[in-house]
């Protein structure tokens, strides 16, 4: 690894990854380097290629996932978002199928690369990760098949007829996106067959910004918000009963875990 790749280097659009800014030792984690000789995980991107670093709520999201094994046991688990795949990856040595979902070819290509590069920790369980295309601005799951990571009928029929688990961390930067994901989330649950219950991660960041000349939390206020609409919500046909996570469950990963961060869970039943 040549000098240059120890520099950071900060453009105004650069989006530091917190998981190094607190572990500037942990280097070795940006060794392995892809085809393009770039690596397969990097410690600032732009913010269009956020999803390639490991975001401090997927550790934070992993270790919960770790501690409930019995939520996952044999189950079949969507993660929107999943960048990296780390989640996905972890749940599937429990689950009996993992949908790792994120958007754009160059991102699940690496995310692919990570599957691949940790199957044996999946394969031990028998737990398949897929690597698919799900875009939140768009309606329907892409099935053409000449289109990478596109779906198969047979695999949105699994998806619908077994899915329990819903995944995802560090998704609420953009209220924009935190719309599409929560319009995302509800379109999928209704055509859910069973029950099921979302897990999201979010860290609570303070910016000042210029139009309250103030301290604010403005993406996590939204995410707020967006959770209070669903749980307020009555179509009659499901409930959504959203509580917090207390992060009091054991640490088995490096990172550090900052009372900013945190977890949140959102039981899907059918209406009494
Ligand atoms: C901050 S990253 C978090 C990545 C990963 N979950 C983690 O915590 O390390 C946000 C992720 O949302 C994905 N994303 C952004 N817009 C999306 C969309 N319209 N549909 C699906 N995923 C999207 C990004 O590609 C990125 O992987």
């Amino acid at each position: 690894m040549g000098p240059a790749m120890d520099e950071v280097t900060f453009k105004s659009d650069t989006v530091l990854s917190d998981v190094h800014l607190y572990t500037p030792n942990q280097r070795h984690l940006m060794v392995r380097l892809n085809g393009m000789g770039q690596p397969e995980h990097t410690m600032a991107t732009p913010l269009e290629d956020v999803g390639k670093q490991v975001w401090r709520g997927a550790l934070l999201l992993a270790d919960y996932i770790l501690f409930r094994r019995d939520l996952f046991q044999g189950c079949t688990v969507l993660e929107l978002g999943a960048g990296t795949g780390l989640a996905s990856i972890v749940a599937a040595t429990m689950a009996h199928t993992v949908y790792c979902t994120d958007v754009g070819t160059d991102l699940l290509a690496m995310c692919q690369r990570n599957v691949a590069l940790n199957s044996h920790l999946t394969a031990t369980g028998g737990g398949v990760v897929k690597v698919k295309e799900l875009d939140w601005l768009k309606d329907n799951l892409c099935t053409d098949p000449k289109a990478p990571f596109s779906w198969s009928e047979e695999e949105i029929a699994d998806l619908y007829d077994h899915t329990t688990v819903l995944l995802a961390a560090e998704v609420f930067y953009d209220d924009d996106l935190t719309n599409a994901l929560f319009n995302t989330l509800s379109r999928l649950v209704h055509r859910l067959k069973n029950a099921c219950t979302a897990i999201f991660s979010v860290e609570k960041r303070f910016n000042f910004t210029l139009r309250h000349l103030d301290v604010t939390c403005e993406a996590y206020d939204h995410f707020r918000a967006s959770l209070d609409s669903l749980e307020k919500l009555a179509d009659g046909r499901l409930r959504f009963m959203v509580e917090p996570v207390e992060a009091s469950f054991p640490q088995l990963l490096v990172y550090e875990r900052i009372r900013q961060l945190e977890l949140w869970k959102i039981v899907v039943e059918p209406a009494a």
